[in-house]
């Protein structure tokens, strides 16, 4: 009897022990649709109501095929891209009769049961009613358009009407259950207006909550890491139109790095040769998948991937301020004296960064680019010795095409073994490393590990479980690589506030240090992000 009972107690341990993760974590299956958005040839040009309903329509076309397959699939969300709907190169006046004017959120109103409720809806109640009849969740992106007056509204544009990249959100039975405005433009004004406020949308259901943004405003502290860290949002699915910026800014490590802090992220982009835009996936607690990046493919690609939604998890990420600290042995205040002898380069946008050539099979290196100062301890496990693998540090703050200020620190593979090469496209490295330790020292903000390995079959792994990262100190040290690796980069998105309160004269660096003698080339070709 006693052995009978062990067992008895151990199964009932084992249950107790179950139901305590599953109180902790709800699965549901999410599903992303890369799709090959279709453009109007004559996107420019005037368009009645009822011709750019039937252009649409091409686009709806998709959603409607997918949604249903990812529904079969077990797929309770689905996601569809940025622009997927309205497709690429409209201008603020040809965009008018794609627009439509969406309620909020937060009305109760199902377009599919109640299509004449508001006029000029007929994009919403394809969604609505193909959301119900597949019984899917959906997600998607359109525009917007909010009549104003500059009389009593002062960031009213000057044509009295708002045009908004919204996302809008239907649950399974097809209502309108969220709204939201993106706010961080890139190269779409003045086709589309920022938000003039940050919106924090987000949504509840039975298997968890999720946040909903668009493209750019995954790299800005607001809305972003305001819903997650504020709002406790946990779940992020949003629409991106952004392209592959070989080789450390890749759209699936931006995605990968910012799930890094326990967050499920499920990203829908675009694909778009002519934008060279590519790249969805789904990352979060030992979730990872995306799709072929090779961008002169035009299929879609559709992800369904079983996600732990969090829910209940009591996370708190409050590491904002990464500060200056030593590096092994060198103490904070000694870099210049280490500083190895750097060359200037330009990155995508003219982005000025200085860089140090990783020579020898191990060892360390450390450069500085104005204020960001990088460091790197390296031991290659297989050094092949046609590449060129450099450290570079960059700091860059973007007006246009859009707004952000911008730190980096990484290592990567140059396209050829000269450094005039350095930053140019290159998506294969063969060399891999035993051990890496990477820090950055940058301006207060909002800290992510940007990795990636080598293509394989046009896939990149973003190595998640592979390295240990520290926010509040930007380190990311490794000694479990295994694949060849592209790319390992520390980014900083430099928080507004910081960038307020040093908006004058008084901006010097805290810690900028003497530069060296640098010789200059030129790398600078243009990418864009975004759109366009
Ligand atoms: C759109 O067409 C107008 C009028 O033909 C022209 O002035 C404008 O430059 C065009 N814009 C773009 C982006 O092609
Ligand atoms: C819809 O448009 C018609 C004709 O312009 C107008 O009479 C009606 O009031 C509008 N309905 C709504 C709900 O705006
Ligand atoms: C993420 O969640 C795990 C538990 O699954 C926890 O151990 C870890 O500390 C969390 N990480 C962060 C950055 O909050
Ligand atoms: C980059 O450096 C060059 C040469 O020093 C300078 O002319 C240029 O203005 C810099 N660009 C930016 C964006 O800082
Ligand atoms: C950087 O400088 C240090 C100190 O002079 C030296 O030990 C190290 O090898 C240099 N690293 C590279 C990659 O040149
Ligand atoms: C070394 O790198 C070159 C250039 O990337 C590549 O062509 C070659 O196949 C690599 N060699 C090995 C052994 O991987
Ligand atoms: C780069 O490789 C070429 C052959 O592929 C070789 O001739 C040249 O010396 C190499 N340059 C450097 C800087 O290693
Ligand atoms: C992470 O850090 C721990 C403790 O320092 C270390 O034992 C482990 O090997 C590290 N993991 C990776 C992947 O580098």
């Amino acid at each position: 009897m006693v052995p009978y009972n062990n067992v008895g107690y151990f199964l009932r341990l084992g249950w107790l022990v179950l139901m305590a993760h599953i109180v902790q974590s709800v699965k549901v299956k999410v599903a992303v649709y890369e799709h090959a958005v279709i453009s109007h040839q004559n996107a420019n040009g005037s368009f009645t109501r009822a011709e750019a309903f039937e252009f649409m329509k091409n686009n709806l076309h998709f959603i409607d095929t997918i949604a249903d397959e990812a529904s079969k699939q077990g797929a309770r969300i689905v996601i569809f891209p940025e622009y997927g709907i309205t497709g690429f190169y409209h201008t603020r006046d040809s965009m008018i009769p794609f627009l439509e004017n969406i309620p909020d959120g937060s009305l109760v109103w199902n377009p599919c049961e109640e299509p004449e409720r508001f006029n000029n809806t007929k994009v919403l109640k394809v969604l609505s009613c193909r959301a119900k009849t597949s019984g899917i969740y959906i997600v998607a992106n359109m525009g917007d358009i909010k009549p104003c007056s500059k009389a009593t509204d002062k960031s009213c544009p000057v044509d009295g009407r708002y045009q908004f990249n919204t996302n809008v959100v239907f649950d399974d039975n097809g209502r309108l259950i969220a709204r939201y405005h993106k706010r961080n433009m890139f190269d779409e004004t003045p086709l589309f207006d920022p938000a003039p406020n940050n919106e924090f949308v987000f949504f509840t259901t039975d298997f968890g909550r999720f946040g909903t943004v668009v493209c750019f405003d995954l790299l800005h502290e607001n809305p972003t890491q305001t819903l997650i860290e504020q709002y406790g949002i946990r779940n992020l699915l949003v629409t991106s139109a952004w392209n592959v910026f070989y080789p450390f800014v890749l759209p699936v490590q931006m995605y990968a790095g910012i799930s890094i802090n326990n967050i499920t992220i499920a990203v829908s982009n675009a694909r778009s040769y002519d934008q060279k835009m590519a790249g969805s996936g789904i990352y979060g607690n030992e979730v990872e998948v995306s799709s072929n990046m090779d961008v002169e493919n035009s299929e879609g690609e559709l992800l369904v991937k079983e996600i732990d939604t969090f829910d209940n998890m009591d996370i708190t990420i409050n590491q904002k301020e990464p500060s200056l600290q030593g590096f092994g042995v060198i103490a904070a205040n000694d870099f210049a004296q280490y500083m190895n002898s750097s060359i200037s380069g330009l990155y995508i946008f003219g982005m000025n960064m200085s860089l140090v050539m990783l020579t020898g099979d191990s060892g360390w290196a450390f450069t500085c680019y104005e204020k960001v100062c990088c460091a790197v301890e390296y031991d290659f496990n297989v050094k092949n010795e046609t590449e060129l693998f450099v450290l570079s540090a960059l700091d860059y703050f973007m007006l246009s095409p859009g707004y952000i200020h911008m730190q980096f620190c990484a290592i990567h593979i140059c396209a050829t073994n000269e450094t005039a090469s350095c930053g140019r496209p290159v998506d294969k490295a063969s060399s891999t490393f035993s051990y890496v330790k990477l820090q950055g020292f940058f301006n207060p903000g909002v800290v992510f590990p940007f990795l990636s390995t080598s293509s394989d079959g046009q896939h990149h792994t973003m190595e998640l479980n592979k390295y240990n990262f520290s926010r509040s100190k930007a380190i990311i040290e490794s000694d479990a690589f295994d694949k060849p690796m592209l790319a390992i980069v520390v980014f900083n998105s430099v928080s507004a506030e910081y960038e307020q309160s040093n908006s004058d004269a008084s901006s010097e660096a805290e810690h900028s240090l003497p530069s060296k003698s640098f010789h200059f080339m030129c790398i600078s070709y243009v990418i864009s992000c975004c759109f366009i």
